[in-house]
Formats: structure tokens, sequence, C-alpha cells
């Protein structure tokens, strides 16, 4: 039996574990530190196997797959469902991809991009794994996306929305199951004009995602023709909220939009509620503000509209299929991250499975990732020519502590790779 997923701080801050890594082969379940030192000599020979051993051997050893996600801080949760979804697709497999078995090392990336290199550095060089899974914060992934260039590892992120990793840093070997912040949030410009909002302050934290988040949609409002009222902002991972509602209330824009997520999520939503703000100033946000939070956030939530490419009520068989399955494993209602993580499960297959099993015909690999066609619990999912997902994104409302289906915000939205020379 699993470990339930971290419940949420109330005040969203860090919690005190430690910074860890261990590692499992299938089935799933991670060991302890000392265990882990104790057997990497023997997963080393493994993990050498599988990059000097005869084409033979290297289509028989496990695949090391690298998992760097937040197990703790205020986007835990987060990662712990990225790690489930895609436990959960390798276990519907048998435990092997591509005829593949799956091994698994975990490492705590604590959302903190100060120790994102060396992190990556050790499962790369230590660990020697061959495909890292990671993350959820775009400051730290892009740290990642330097590393995997450097040494040429596949790196799938299955979060962080960083537009660089689609954009000027794309190569082959870097792809996304997630979206780009450009991606989600750019549809609602349009969405929160034709609601008759003309003004509109923005707030979120201030780093990588919620700047390019707030840029894209103001990008897509004043298009539109709508106006800024002013942008708030307060550092990663702060949750010291009511100064800044307090200016939203002195403001009085037609509304507002916002980026957060996990716990500050959680905590934005109900203070916003609680200053009454709900009831005058309609709240919109990228879908990360209540998607995997709302149940947590109660009645503070209902009304709140967002834009994703996912919503809890999507009426497609594989949504239903993955919903079921997720609940059956651990007990919890499935969101976004244990999606994306399902779906980079299934990625990962696909280049596998065009490889032959065989992870150093690198060029098969790639061409069947980037060829793939997913049946994702999202809807259809397939790859621009900078490996980022082309999806729909959705309206949804929070009813009852689910975001469901309004309408589809965008059809098939392509992230514009710009910068990218692929
Ligand atoms: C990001 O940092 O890219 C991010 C974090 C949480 C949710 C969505 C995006």
């Amino acid at each position: 039996m699993r470990r339930p997923a971290d419940a949420f701080h109330p005040d969203g801050s860090p919690n005190r574990r430690r910074h860890t890594m261990s590692h499992s082969t299938f089935p799933p379940g991670s060991i302890g530190r000392r265990k882990f030192l104790l057997g990497s000599a023997g997963l080393l020979t493994a993990g050498a196997a599988s990059r000097f051993a005869t084409p033979a051997l290297a289509q028989t050893a496990p695949l090391r797959v690298g998992f760097m996600l937040p197990y703790s801080g205020t986007f835990a949760k987060l990662g712990k469902f990225i790690d489930d979804g895609f436990r959960l697709y390798v276990e519907q497999n048998g435990g092997v991809l591509g005829g593949r078995r799956i091994e698994f090392i975990q490492v705590d990336d604590e959302s903190k991009p100060e120790s994102a290199t060396d992190n990556m550095n050790r499962l790369v060089g230590r660990e020697k794994v061959d495909v890292v899974i990671g993350t959820v914060h775009s400051g730290v992934a892009m740290a990642m996306v330097k590393v995997a260039r450097d040494t040429n590892t596949m790196l799938i992120i299955p979060n962080a929305g960083v537009n660089e990793a689609t954009g000027p840093l794309c190569a082959p070997n870097i792809f996304r199951t997630s979206f780009s912040n450009w991606q989600v949030c750019h549809p609602m410009g349009k969405v929160m004009f034709d609601a008759g909002h003309r003004n509109v302050a923005t707030i979120t934290w201030r780093y990588a995602a919620g700047t390019q988040m707030i840029d894209a949609f103001k990008e897509g409002f004043t298009k539109a023709g709508g106006k800024i009222a002013e942008d708030l902002a307060l550092p990663f991972p702060e949750v010291e909220f009511q100064a800044l509602i307090t200016r939203i209330a002195t403001l009085k824009p037609d509304a507002v939009f916002a980026f957060f997520a996990g716990g500050g999520a959680v905590k934005f939503v109900k203070d916003y509620a609680a200053a009454g703000l709900d009831k005058s100033i309609p709240l919109y946000g990228a879908g990360f503000l209540t998607d995997g939070t709302a149940p947590a956030q109660g009645a503070a939530a209902n009304g709140v509209k967002t834009t994703l490419h996912y919503a809890d009520d999507l009426d497609n068989p594989a949504n239903k299929r993955f919903l079921e399955a997720f609940k059956a494993k651990t007990g919890q209602d499935g969101d976004i991250y244990a999606v994306q993580g399902y779906d980079a499960a299934a990625l990962l297959k696909a280049g596998l499975e065009a490889a032959k099993g065989d992870w150093s015909q690198r060029g098969a690999v790639v061409a069947g990732m980037r060829a793939a066609k997913i049946d994702s619990p999202r809807g259809p999912l397939s790859f621009n020519r900078a490996n980022n997902p082309i999806q729909n994104v959705y309206l949804r409302e929070v009813r009852n502590g689910r975001n469901e289906l309004i309408s589809i915000a965008g059809q098939a939205v392509d992230d514009p790779a710009r910068g990218c020379r692929a």
C-alpha cells in the first residue's frame, strides 16, 4: 500500500522533510537511504550495462527512470501525484514499457532552483539514469534543461511550463507532457474580455512560471481590447497575501486573474473569499489555482473560473478509466498532475516501442516520441516540432469541489515555440 499524498499545510509553507534519494524496481515502493546506498553498487552495474553492453543486453536490462520531483514543500502533492500517475501507467503495462522493465530512482528537488543542477548531475552522473522525469517548478526545470542539453540526457517534463524548454532551449532530447506557460493562459484573455471584463488586476508569485503565465494572459487580454489595472506579485513561495488582497479591494478592478498552485493556491483562494472579494470581484486564473486543490479550498473556490488542459468531468473513456484506476491505486481523486505523469509514461512507451526496446537507438526513440498520438484522459495529445503538447485548453468552473467543464477555450492549442530552431 502506498503512502497517501501529503496534505496541504494550512499556510502553504514548506514542510520539514529532508532531501532524499531512493530507488525501486517494479512493483513500486521506495526504500530508505541506507538501503539505497547498500544497493547502489549492484545498481551501477545495471546502469553501466544499459549503456555499454551488447544490443541484446541493452534491451533486457531494466530502463533506469529518474524522478526529479518535489516531494516536500508547497508543491509536494503535485510531485507525488505525477509520480503516482507515472507508476500507475507502468503497473497497467505489467511493469514493462516497450519490452523493458522499469526501475525507479527518486530525488526530492524541494522546488529549489539553487539545488537543481547538483540534483540533476547526481541522477545523470552517479545514478546513470537513462531518462529523467521532472519537474514541477519552472526555475528548477530551467537548470534541468541545461544539464539535459549538456549531457544529451533524455528529459520528459511532466509539469513545469517554462516557455524556454520548448522555445529557445528546445532540443530533440527534451519533451514535455504538460503545457507551456503561454499555452494555458493565452486563451483566458479572450474568455475574460468576452465575459465583459475590461479592467483586470493580476496576481502571482514572482518567478518564471508566474511572470510568463501573467504575460500570456495579458497578451490575449490586451489584444482583445482589455486594460490591466495593476500587476501584483510576491516572492515564491510566500503566502502572506493580505496586503495584496487589500490593494485589490482598493483598485476595484472588474475581475482578477491569478496564478498560484499547490499549498499556496489553497491559501490564496481561501484568503480572497475570507476578505469578501469573491462577492464583488470575480476570480479567474490558470487552472493550477483550483486543480487538485478545490476540495481543500471548500466553498471558497465555488465559482472560480480557470483555463487548463484538463477538467475533472471530461466525458471521454480514457478519463473515466484513468480516474477509476487512480482512485483504486491511491484512494485519491486524480488531477492534472497525475494525468501529466501518466502521459509521461505513455510517451516513454511510444519511444521504446519505436526502438524495439533498444534505448541506444536514440534516433528511433525520438522519432517514436515525436510521432506519438496519445489517447490521454485530457483528450487528444500530440507533439509539435519543439516537443511541446498540442492539446485542447478548457474553460472550467469550480462547483462543489470539482473543476467542471464549461467550454473549450481553445481547440488543439499549439505553443508558438518562439526561438526554437528545431
Ligand atoms: C511551474 O513552476 O511551471 C508550475 C508550478 C506549478 C503549477 C504549474 C506550473
